[in-house]
């Protein structure tokens, strides 16, 4: 069997913490048997690398492994996207689909934060998981199937037990075995090494000296609440490496990037932010301006390539690293469903006035000439970073507030890779 710590460095997971490791531990040990597992955590905590390390160490590990994001599916076809549906099943199924679960036969299927299932479809996973058997929507026909669930969790399941928005029998079924992964303020020693990993990969990224921290801001690292935990740990980290030009950070410095410090009540967060929020922009332009830069410059490095060698799969193996980089990695399956409502056409409403008012939180502070498609991007980039920012990295709160749906929102986050 892998040490937990070789698992750790396989699958990218940084600390030592006793929880933590035995979250990895019980993940080893619960991999080679098909029983379902719940992960349960905070938002942020890193509850995405579970399922992995399930999977991989499974005798399912040639099957397929499928993530659903099952708050980011329409409850009109959600049933459809995992059971699948017959032709005519509604109108628009001109053709017959396969489900999720169908497809994963074999395999591992994560289901994520399943708390937001619509209960008629927690009836259909309760049968798969009680039998295997589940019927596409407009069929009679009973399927089997073979998967192995693995389900995660942000919400307090006793809570929406008692609320009757999920089933006390199917959370039963779903945490045979619940794998708790602890909060980031529970493992003060490892928030440091997080931060300097971070900050040591950021500066690689953006070709700069890495940022230090200072004592007294150690200090109040491990003293800040991490509500968005590990997500929101590596977010200050990225932030600072790129827009502080000193790179010996300190307590005051830090303070600057850390909501809500002192009460962490909202308001707080709305006066401090406020003066600040658009005098960023131009930063944030910069920030963008470098990694076009740095795309850029990989770019000329893979023409060069090219221009030297003549043999293109020679040069494609050689660089693999770049190209990955550039063009990032497809390999591995994300769902997302197929067919566009009109709720993915959704988009943000921003405001077009041509006089700018500083008092306007659309306000975009500099005058900047322009692409528009760029500056339009640029500040829904924002307005989704400061929701989501405004409600720890919560999804549900964010898409409220911007007057969008929690899909459309987990798109956008998808795009602009936040
Ligand atoms: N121990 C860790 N070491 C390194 N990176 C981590 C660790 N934990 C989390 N991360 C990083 O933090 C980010 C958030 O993790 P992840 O997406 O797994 O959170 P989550 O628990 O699924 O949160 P949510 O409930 O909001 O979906 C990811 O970029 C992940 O790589
Ligand atoms: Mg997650």
């Amino acid at each position: 069997m892998e040490s937990i710590q070789a698992i750790k460095q396989r699958f990218g997971i940084l600390g030592n913490d006793e929880k933590l490791n035995r979250a990895v531990e019980k993940s080893i040990q619960v991999a080679p048997t098909d029983i379902s597992v719940l992960v349960t955590g905070e938002s942020g905590v890193g509850k995405e690398s579970i399922p992995k390390i399930i999977h991989a160490l499974s005798h399912r590990k040639h099957g397929k492994y499928i993530a659903v994001n099952c708050g980011a599916i329409p409850e009109g076809t959600i049933d459809s996207e995992l059971f699948g549906h017959e032709k005519g099943a509604f109108t628009g199924a001109t053709q017959s689909r396969n489900g999720y679960f169908e497809v994963a036969d074999g395999g591992t299927i994560f289901l994520d934060e399943v708390g937001e299932l619509p209960l008629t479809t927690q009836v259909r996973l309760l049968r798969i998981l009680e039998n295997g058997e589940f019927i596409k929507v407009g069929s009679s026909k009973v399927q089997k199937t073979d998967v192995r669930i693995v389900a995660a969790t942000n919400l307090n399941m006793t809570e929406a037990i008692k609320k009757e928005k999920f089933r006390e029998d199917l959370y039963y079924r779903l945490s045979t075995v619940e794998i708790h992964l602890p909060p980031l303020r529970e493992r003060k020693e490892d928030i440091h090494l997080l931060f300097r990993k971070f900050a040591a990969d950021f500066a690689m990224k953006y070709k700069m000296p890495t940022v230090r921290l200072e004592d007294d801001a150690v200090a109040l690292l491990q003293k800040y609440r991490w509500n968005g935990n590990v997500r929101q740990l590596r977010n200050v980290a990225e932030q600072i490496s790129v827009l502080e030009q000193e790179r010996s950070i300190n307590a005051e410095k830090l303070r600057e990037y850390l909501p809500g410090i002192g009460s962490n009540l909202p308001a707080v967060i709305e006066e401090k932010k406020r003066e600040s929020d658009f005098s960023n922009e131009r930063e944030i332009l910069y920030k963008v301006l470098f990694d076009m830069k740095n795309d850029l410059n990989d770019l000329k490095k893979l023409t060069l390539e090219l221009m030297k060698h003549d043999n293109s799969e020679k040069v494609k193996e050689e660089n693999e690293g770049l190209i990955e980089k550039i063009y990032g990695n497809n390999d591995e399956e994300e769902v997302v469903p197929e067919e566009i409502t009109d709720e993915q056409l959704e988009v943000l409403q921003i405001p077009q006035n041509n006089t700018p008012d500083k008092q306007d939180k659309y306000y975009f502070a500099e005058e900047i000439e322009e692409e528009e498609t760029l500056s339009l991007q640029d500040k829904e980039l924002e307005l989704i970073k400061k929701s989501l920012e405004r409600h720890n990295g919560k999804r549900k709160a964010a898409a409220e507030e911007l007057g969008i749906s929690e899909r459309t929102l987990y798109r956008k986050i998808k795009q602009y890779d936040l």
